[in-house]
């Protein structure tokens, strides 16, 4: 792959700007703040990062309800603090990858206002409007958020279509007008120095045009309806016009359609973020389905390869709980299965997100108390429960497993107050051990699950089979082991992690032609000892040629 593009040898790292580093003293982090901690990211080896929305916004739903598309909300800086960092991270050789809510606005972003002031507004036919009354609605679709999808406004006597808050109207993205101000937008971005943009839900463009009733009322609406090409197509010109590296959140996508949007040629995306390994997420089942997992991921890996596409290696984000919690086990092997978690997805084939304290093995919040969580949905999931009578510590239960608030939390710096990311109370609690996981204590650990990651990604690029080569599963049929061999000309490397609690043993591959490279455990390097200990990873190099 001599013409391999840049982010096919990247990492990349998610920033949740709110929460990342306050510089001026108010508990919320800001755009100065990340200015300050570039050297971390340099450090770790990241290459681009994605900044997570950051536009003037109601703030309903942690800034991806825009009030106005081309600003910055006051509370992380000013469009100079974010042509300053662009600077900064392109001195530093990173790339920056801005994050694009075009499904929905704000209720409170100007168009809306129009919209509703003036039916005869060209703004009006920016958002969905059904026929409906105070009482009725105009169909069975609901709000992923919970609760009917239709929202009336007696001043226009018909309801507006929200996929998600009734504070987020969804554009219309069956007027060209709506395209075409997205597609000015990206340009105005891309004028003021990106290299990249995630936009965000492109799975929910696309609305049902009969407007009927749904089997699935939270999904039948949106997913695989066909002609969001046409949308995409839209906006093709202005992303190769200005080579932006882009990202699709892809939620539900099938393998067909993935396989098509990131072809080479014809495609709309270089990288797809799809749910299909962590929607398990949503039921909060306790026990890992390791099974499952081999079976979700290697479809992913074969397709794609199959295909010419490339995939988004990613276990946390800010929609996510930690993936230490909830993959791995935080109590009895925090440390350990971070890293076993890390080895594990990161060197399969494709490029790697991080999301911002992941690569501390930073556990989820462990909130008690709904007054703990700021997150709208988690919010909103807790009233709509205890109004159907679940008990509430049976919600709190689900929430401290589930909650997007989990990931929130501050990034933690140091030992000190606050985790030394503020001075001043921070806008949300932070998350558990903050004294001993942080930045500056694990930055000094030759143990840490920091520094597992940083050695971790740099024999990443150093290896071309471990980048480029081709992903083979080698399936144990258990429900322990992940197992998978990167291969390329005959250079051969063996993955083999246990994501259980139990030692797990195996005859499915052999080890005595092997040298152990890498691993997050003291192990015997000349055993072939095929005696795995709990959440133990190790990588291999395969000397010889089967
Ligand atoms: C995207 C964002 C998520 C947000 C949703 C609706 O999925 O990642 O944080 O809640 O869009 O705006």
């Amino acid at each position: 792959m001599a013409d391999a593009q840049w982010w096919q040898h990247a990492v990349g790292y998610e920033i949740y700007p709110q929460s990342f580093f306050d510089s001026n003293h108010d508990g919320v982090g800001d755009l100065p703040g990340i200015q300050t901690k570039i050297s971390y990211l340099t450090s770790l080896g990241v290459d681009f990062v994605w900044l997570s929305a950051f536009y003037p916004s109601g703030q309903v739903d942690s800034g991806y309800d825009v009030t106005d598309y081309r600003g910055i909300d006051p509370q992380y800086g000013t469009l100079a603090d974010f042509t300053a960092l662009v600077t900064a991270f392109h001195a530093a050789n990173i790339k920056v990858v801005i994050d694009l809510a075009l499904n929905h606005t704000s209720s409170q972003h100007p168009w809306f206002q129009a919209a509703v002031q003036d039916p005869a507004s060209p703004y009006h036919d920016y958002y969905v409007w059904r026929p409906a009354t105070a009482t009725t609605v105009p169909n069975n679709w609901e709000s992923i958020f919970g609760g009917s999808a239709w929202t009336y406004v007696p001043a226009v006597d018909a309801a507006y279509l929200h996929t998600f808050a009734e504070d987020q109207p969804d554009l219309n993205w069956e007027n060209s007008a709506v395209r075409r101000e997205m597609a000015a937008t990206i340009q105005w971005w891309a004028d003021r120095g990106i290299d990249g943009v995630r936009l965000d839900g492109v799975t929910h463009l696309k609305k049902r045009q009969d407007f009927a009733n749904v089997g699935h009322p939270r999904m039948d609406y949106y997913q695989d309806v066909a002609g969001t090409d046409v949308f995409l197509a839209a906006l093709k010109p202005v992303l190769t016009r200005n080579q932006l590296f882009v990202i699709g959140e892809a939620g539900g996508i099938d393998m067909p359609t993935a396989q098509r949007w990131l072809d080479p040629q014809q495609g709309f995306f270089d990288l797809l973020l799809e749910f299909d390994h962590v929607h398990f997420w949503e039921k909060a089942e306790p026990k890992l389905p390791v099974a499952a997992l081999r079976a979700t991921l290697s479809k992913w890996q074969f397709g794609l390869e199959k295909s010419g596409g490339w995939n988004a290696l990613f276990i946390e984000n800010h929609d996510l709980p930690r993936a230490v919690s909830y993959y791995g086990n935080a109590t009895d092997y925090r440390r350990r299965s971070a890293k076993a978690l890390a080895l594990w997805y990161l060197l399969m084939k494709g490029t790697p997100f991080i999301y911002q304290g992941q690569e501390l093995g930073l556990p989820n919040a462990g909130f008690t108390q709904i007054s703990q969580y700021r997150d709208l949905d988690s919010r909103l999931y807790y009233q709509q429960q205890r109004a159907a009578g679940v008990p509430a510590k049976q919600v709190l239960a689900q929430l401290a497993m589930g909650s997007r608030d989990n990931a929130r939390t501050p990034m933690p710096w140091t030992h000190q107050q606050y985790g030394g990311f503020s001075d001043h109370e921070p806008w949300i609690q932070l998350a558990p051990g903050t004294d001993q996981i942080n930045v500056e204590r694990e930055s000094h650990d030759p143990h840490s699950v920091l520094t597992f990651y940083q050695q971790l990604i740099r024999l990443k690029k150093s290896v071309p089979a471990l980048e480029q080569g081709r992903y083979e599963l080698i399936d144990t049929r258990d429900d322990q082991l992940y197992v998978y061999r990167r291969t390329l000309n005959g250079d051969n490397w063996l993955v083999v992690v246990n994501m259980s609690n139990q030692v797990a043993t195996t005859q499915e591959f052999d080890l005595t032609t092997s040298e152990l490279i890498f691993t997050n455990t003291e192990v015997d390097a000349d055993s072939d000892d095929l005696e795995i200990h709990p959440w133990e990873a190790r990588l291999y190099h395969l000397r010889k040629l089967e």
